[in-house]
C-alpha cells in the first residue's frame, strides 16, 4: 500500500535529486516544528556547503527551478532562508488518506517492511504452581503489543512463553501437593492455594530434615523421567496454563508456543560442554561448571557442584534452539528490569560461543507497579496484585462507569463494554509510557473519561460511531460526497494526524515502544475532538460537505480502532 505520507516523502525527494543540483545522499528530510506552515522541509546546509554556496542562495535557486510532480501529494514549495519548505496538496492528501483507510479498514497501516525476516518475542512467561505478579501482568502485555506491531510491519513473529516450569523448587511443589492434596478451587484461587502450601511445606521442612529429603527426592525422580512425579508435574502445568489462559482471553493474547524450560533439559549436557569446548567456562575444584571474566560480567554458574542446572544454563539452550529453529533476525526479551544483568550475561555468552553473529538479542526492560499510595507492590508489603484479580477490579470499576454513561444500554452490552473498558484501562496504563518506567495503579486516572486513558480513546471512538449510526438514521446521506471538500484546518490536522499511522508504527518497532502507538492515538483523539467541535458532521453546509465529513468520521474510527487494536485494546461501538 502506497501510503500518503511516504509517498509525499518519495515525490519531494525526487523532485530535489531531479534539480540536478543536490544527489540523493545529500537529501535529508525533516519535520518543521509545527509552528511554521510546512509539513516537510529540507535544510539545504550540508548540500550547499559541498556546493560553496551559502543556504539560502541554495534554497532559493531550488525552489525557483524544482518541478512538482502533476497529480502529485506536494502542494506548495518555497524557499525559508536556508530551508526549502514543502506542502501538502490539501484536496489530493484528503482522497488519498481517505482511500488508503476506507480500502484496508482494519489493517491500515500494514506495511511489508519485514516480509522475509522473523522476530522471536519471549514474552508472558509465568511460573508453574504461581500466580502471575506484575513482572509476568507488564510482560504479558507488552510483549502482546510489540507482537501485533511487528506482525503489522510484515515481519513473522514466533511468540514463546518461556514458562517457569523446572528446577529444583518443583521438588518442593510436588511433595508439598503430595502432604496436602491437589487444591480443589480454580483459576487463581487454586494456585493460591498451590503458593500456600508450598509456603507451609519450606517452613515445616526447615525443623525436618525429612521433608527436606522428600522434597529432594521427588525433584529427583522428576528430572529422572519418573512417571508418577511426571504426571503430578503436568497436573500443576495444566492447572497453571488454564488459569493464564482465561487471564490471556481477556487481554487478547495469543502465544504461538510455550516450550517452558523443561524443554531445554535434553539439550543441558551439551550446551555445558559446548561452553567448555570454547573455553567460555570451565570447572572448578568442586566440580561446578563456571564462567568468569566475560565482558566484566560477575562470575555464573552454568551447572552447580552437584551436577544441577540454572536458570541460565536453560535460557542458553534456549536461544540456540530458538536459533536453529527458527533461523530469526532477532529475538526480543520482554522482561522485567530486575533480570537485565542475567539476559546481559546470557547474550554475552551467546555471543563468545560464536552463536547470533546477525542475529539482534534486545531485552526490553520494564519497571515496575506501584499503588495508589507510591508503594511498589510486594508479596512482603501486602499490596500485590495478581492480574486476575486486577482485571476482575478494573471491570467492576468500569461497570459504574458504563452505569453512569450509558445506563440505557442492553444488561448483556454493558457487560461487554464494561469488560472491554476495564481490561482497556488495565492494558493502557502499561503502554501508554516508555515501558522502562514505573507505572502506578490510580483508577481515577485509568477510567478516566478526560485526559490520556484507553477509556478516553474507546469513547471518541464510540463518539464517532454514534455520529454514523446518527446519519444512518435521519435518511439525510451517508459517507461520500466529495473528499476534496475536507481543506478547512481542522479536517486538515486530522487528516495529516491519520495519514501518521504508518510511520508511527514503524517508530514503535523501532524503538520497540508500544506508547509511540498509544500517543498517536490520544493525538488522534484530540484532533478528533477539534474538529467536531469546529466542523459540524450531520448539519453540515452542503450534502456533498456532510458525506465527505462523515468519511472522515468513519475513518477515524476505523484508524483509532485499529491504533488500540495494536495495543490489545478493543472499542466498542456504543459507550
Ligand atoms: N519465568 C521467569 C520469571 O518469572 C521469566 C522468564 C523470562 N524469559 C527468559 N527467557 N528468561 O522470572
Amino acid at each position: 500500500m502506497d501510503y500518503a505520507l511516504d509517498r509525499f516523502t518519495r515525490e519531494v525527494t525526487a523532485a530535489i535529486v531531479a534539480t540536478g543540483r543536490v544527489p540523493l545522499d545529500l537529501v535529508e528530510l525533516t519535520t518543521p516544528k509545527a509552528a511554521i506552515a510546512a509539513d516537510l522541509a529540507f535544510p539545504a546546509f550540508k548540500a550547499a556547503k559541498t556546493l560553496g554556496l551559502a543556504p539560502p542562495q541554495l534554497a532559493a535557486e531550488l525552489a525557483a527551478t524544482i518541478q512538482l510532480p502533476a497529480d502529485g501529494l506536494i502542494g506548495a514549495v518555497e524557499a525559508v532562508g536556508p530551508f526549502l519548505n514543502f506542502r501538502l496538496h490539501a484536496e489530493r492528501l484528503a482522497t488519498h488518506v481517505l482511500t488508503n483507510i476506507m480500502a484496508q479498514g482494519d489493517d491500515y497501516a500494514a506495511q511489508q517492511l519485514g516480509a522475509g525476516k522473523t522476530v522471536v518475542v519471549d514474552y508472558s512467561a509465568p511460573n508453574i504452581a504461581k500466580r502471575m505478579h506484575v513482572g509476568h501482568i507488564r510482560s504479558t502485555i507488552i510483549g502482546q503489543a510489540l507482537v501485533n506491531i511487528y506482525r503489522a510491519l510484515g515481519y513473522r513473529v514466533i511468540g514463546d512463553n518461556h514458562l517457569g516450569d523446572w528446577g529444583k523448587q518443583f521438588g518442593v511443589v510436588l511433595a508439598a501437593v503430595e502432604r496436602e492434596g491437589k487444591p480443589t478451587a480454580e483459576g487463581e484461587t487454586a494456585l493460591e492455594q498451590l503458593e500456600a502450601q508450598y509456603a507451609r511445606y519450606v517452613a515445616a521442612a526447615s525443623d525436618d530434615p525429612e521433608l527436606d529429603e522428600h522434597a529432594r527426592h521427588w525433584s529427583l525422580r522428576l528430572e529422572q523421567g519418573d512417571s508418577e512425579a511426571r504426571a503430578l508435574w503436568q497436573w500443576c502445568v495444566d492447572l497453571t496454563m488454564t488459569a493464564a489462559q482465561r487471564n490471556y482471553d481477556r487481554l487478547g493474547v495469543k502465544i504461538d508456543h510455550a516450550y517452558g524450560e523443561s524443554f531445554y533439559e535434553p539439550m543441558l549436557a551439551d550446551m555445558i560442554q559446548q561452553a567448555l569446548d570454547a573455553g567460555v567456562a570451565f570447572r572448578d575444584e568442586g566440580g561446578a561448571v563456571v564462567v568468569e571474566h566475560l565482558q566484566k560480567l560477575p562470575t555464573f554458574l552454568l551447572q552447580r557442584s552437584d551436577g544441577g542446572t540454572l536458570y541460565m544454563t536453560r535460557d542458553m539452550a534456549t536461544v540456540v534452539f530458538r536459533l536453529q529453529e527458527f533461523q530469526p533476525h532477532a529475538i526480543i526479551y520482554v522482561v522485567g528490569e530486575p533480570q537485565s544483568l542475567h539476559l546481559r550475561q546470557l547474550f554475552a555468552l551467546i555471543r563468545a560461543m560464536g552463536y547470533a553473529k546477525d542475529v539482534g538479542l534486545t531485552h526490553v526492560a520494564f519497571g515496575t507497579i506501584f499503588d495508589a499510595k507510591g508503594q511498589p507492590l510486594s508479596t512482603r508489603r501486602g499490596n500485590m496484585v495478581y492480574l486476575e484479580a486486577l482485571l476482575d477490579d478494573a471491570v467492576a470499576r468500569a461497570r459504574s462507569v458504563v452505569e453512569q454513561k450509558s445506563p440505557e444500554l442492553p444488561e448483556a452490552e454493558k457487560l461487554a463494554v464494561a469488560e472491554a473498558v476495564g481490561v482497556g484501562a488495565v492494558v493502557y496504563n502499561d503502554l501508554y509510557q516508555d515501558p522502562k518506567r514505573n507505572i502506578t495503579l490510580d483508577w481515577e486516572r485509568m477510567l478516566a473519561t478526560e485526559g490520556n486513558s484507553a477509556t478516553y480513546l474507546q469513547y471518541s471512538h464510540a463518539r464517532c460511531s454514534s455520529i454514523l449510526r446518527r446519519a444512518n438514521e435521519d435518511g439525510a446521506g451517508g459517507p461520500g460526497g466529495d473528499l476534496t471538500l475536507l481543506i478547512h484546518p481542522a479536517e486538515q490536522r486530522l487528516l495529516k494526524q491519520l495519514a501518521r499511522l504508518p510511520e508511527v508504527l514503524r517508530e514503535g518497532a523501532e524503538r520497540y515502544a508500544p506508547f509511540v502507538i498509544a500517543d498517536w492515538c490520544y493525538a488522534t483523539a484530540r484532533e478528533f475532538g477539534v474538529f467536531f467541535e469546529q466542523c459540524p458532521v450531520l448539519k453540515a453546509e452542503s450534502p456533498a460537505l456532510r458525506g465527505a465529513r462523515l468519511v472522515l468520521v468513519a475513518a477515524t474510527a476505523n484508524a483509532l480502532r485499529r491504533g488500540l487494536g495494536l495495543l490489545g485494546i478493543r472499542a466498542p461501538e456504543r459507550m
